[in-house]
């Protein structure tokens, strides 16, 4: 029923678009771009967006109008991959943990404890050394990644109790991405984990379908998980990036000049939302305390470190091609150690 409503949505957004293009005297003749996203409008995300938006406007103008969707309007963000991989629309952003069942290569970005630090994550995350080979490799499957976006660090929250230790998981049924690293990493820390999407979680911690969720600060405020969560527990499990997915098709059919503005436009995308992720995190957390009564704990990460760090090994030994890109951020993380 959900689904049928959101392609109804698209198919009236569609055609009130196509409309408007030959009813308001614009050139009918512009290509419309279609992005979609699972967040809210208020969402670093979505700002970063407009100001892609508002770039390629300024410079092609006359040639593309770029709309996007956010708040799951074309689906879940699993509908929405499919939709860029058929190119029923053009982009969409994707969490990494979503693409490893297309290419094998995204798990290395899934993985827990990857990163030692903020520093090393950004660091490596705009190496094209490091990220060139996973985002490249679902090319055949249709589309390619073309800039990350910040997603911050995950950590687990909960209705009833705080999470101080692995065993705090024990029985609980946690919400996790659907992805198979995800569920392996949940079944190490000794929770039940339970994939849906992001969109149905807010729904699931309401009802008690689940007992908790794993996330960033944002998921608090903009998706109300703190209003039913009281307990957040930084215990840093993963920091996995978003990634803007494009169609390759309409990638590979732009003449080279427009391809050089689009990639700019990247560009702008990655820094507009980077900087206000930082203060979208602040803004969270602050919401979080004085609005939404969330506790926060800092329980010490080495015991879930130490319950998942089998993953490492075991995503390598099947995937030997992406053992470069491993030790790259090895070194990342030796030259931008955490602080103790
Ligand atoms: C974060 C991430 C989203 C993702 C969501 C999730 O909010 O930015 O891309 O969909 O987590 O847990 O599903």
């Amino acid at each position: 029923m959900r689904g049928i409503k959101k392609w109804g949505a698209l198919l009236c957004v569609t055609a009130l678009s196509v409309t408007c293009l030959a009813g308001c005297g614009s050139s009918e003749s512009k290509r419309i771009i279609r992005i979609g996203h699972n967040q809210s409008t208020a969402h670093p995300s979505h700002i970063g967006m407009m100001a892609f938006q508002e770039y390629i406007h300024e410079e092609l103008g006359d040639k593309y109008v770029v709309e996007i969707y956010p708040s799951e309007l074309l689906g879940s963000q699993a509908d929405m991959v499919q939709l860029t991989q058929t190119g029923a629309i053009d982009f969409c952003i994707a969490s990494n943990s979503l693409l490893e069942t297309f290419s094998k290569n995204y798990s290395i970005f899934n993985l827990p404890y990857l990163f030692g630090s903020a520093e090393a994550y950004h660091a490596a995350m705009d190496d094209p050394a490091v990220v060139d080979p996973i985002f490249d490799a679902t090319k055949a499957a249709g589309f390619t990644s073309v800039t990350w976006l910040d997603a911050g660090t995950r950590n687990f929250y909960t209705i009833d109790k705080p999470i101080e230790s692995p065993a705090d998981l024990k029985g609980l049924k946690i919400r996790v991405q659907q992805s198979p690293t995800n569920v392996a990493m949940m079944e190490l820390l000794g929770g039940k984990a339970t994939p849906m999407s992001f969109g149905d979680v807010y729904t699931g911690l309401q009802t008690g379908i689940i007992d908790g969720a794993e996330n960033n600060e944002l998921a608090l405020r903009d998706n109300g998980h703190g209003d039913v969560c009281k307990h957040y527990s930084y215990d840093m499990h993963q920091m996995i990036p978003d990634l803007l997915i494009g169609n390759n098709a309409f990638l590979e059919g732009l003449p080279a000049d427009e391809r050089a503005i689009f990639e700019e436009g990247f560009k702008i995308l990655n820094q507009a939302q980077r900087e206000a992720w930082v203060l979208g995190v602040e803004d969270s957390i602050k919401n979080a305390v004085e609005k939404q009564g969330v506790n926060f704990y800092y329980p010490d990460t080495k015991p879930f470190q130490d319950a998942v760090m089998p993953l490492h090994e075991s995503v390598l030994a099947d995937l030997p091609a992406i053992q470069g890109t491993y030790d790259l951020i090895q070194e990342y993380n030796a030259q931008f150690a955490a602080a103790e």
